[in-house]
């Protein structure tokens, strides 16, 4: 009856997506669980170099912020925002292990249909695939199940990695917001781009088999 309920609320939760596979091994896209505690924090105190020139600050420093006690407020509170129906919080799983977050938020119903998106993979598995991937599923996602209209994302004009996956994945240029946020240190222009279900023409893990980036399992 509760799981009734949530899915209406929230259509496309906590319904997981994938499997596809690409050159690291089978993306998958799961719901936050409360025991990736463990291999969050190692995995982002490990990751401090490559993920925080990219990260919006959060006024904690960066070791507080990822101990491992921290998990279980974190993760509680992206599953409440998920309960709500405002987000979809989900890890990046590569052949099932804990490899990254790709985060649906910001959901919007009515007459906006809208969300923005946003990820990270970790620095042991980069360069595989991953993060086109999982930004595929993801998409695929929102305008199926999730039933939505437009997806944006912001990126900060140096970040070439992941302005690489957004364009593979079909999300085009509307805007530079100007020291639209603050990351490493100071407040940061970003790269406004997104996607409509118009635009993308079909499913968008299909493009990535079509195109020789992935395959089906
Ligand atoms: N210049 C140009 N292209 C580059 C560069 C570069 N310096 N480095 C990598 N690329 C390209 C790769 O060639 C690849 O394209 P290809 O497959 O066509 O060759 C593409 O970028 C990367 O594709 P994937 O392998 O799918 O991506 P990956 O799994 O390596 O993850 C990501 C990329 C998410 C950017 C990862 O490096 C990361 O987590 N970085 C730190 C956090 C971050 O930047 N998150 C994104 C913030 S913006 C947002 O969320 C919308």
């Amino acid at each position: 009856m509760s799981l009734l309920r949530s899915s209406s609320m929230h259509p496309g939760w906590p319904m997981p997506a994938g499997p596809l596979r690409v050159r690291a091994g089978v993306v998958r896209l799961r719901p936050v669980r409360l025991r990736d505690g463990a291999v969050w924090s190692r995995t982002r105190l490990a990751d401090r170099a490559h993920l925080e020139p990219w990260e919006p600050a959060t006024g904690m420093d960066w070791e507080t912020r990822h101990a491992i006690t921290s998990w279980p407020s974190v993760c509680s509170g992206l599953r409440s925002e998920a309960r709500k129906g405002r987000m979809l919080p989900y890890v990046i799983e590569v052949d099932g292990q804990f490899s990254g977050q790709l985060t649906i938020g910001n959901v919007t119903h009515g007459a906006l249909r809208s969300a923005w998106i946003g990820y990270w993979v970790a620095s042991s598995i980069t360069g595989g695939g991953v993060a086109t991937a999982a930004l595929a599923l993801g998409l695929d996602h929102c305008f199926g199940p999730v039933m939505l209209h437009r997806v944006e994302a912001t990126v900060r004009p140096e970040n070439a990695a992941s302005r690489a996956v957004l364009t593979k994945a079909g999300f085009r240029e509307e805007g530079l917001l100007r020291r639209y946020l603050e990351v490493d240190g100071a407040w940061r222009d970003h790269k406004l781009v997104a996607i409509t279900v118009e635009e993308l023409n079909g499913s968008a893990a299909s493009a990535l088999v079509r195109h020789g980036h992935a395959n089906w399992t």
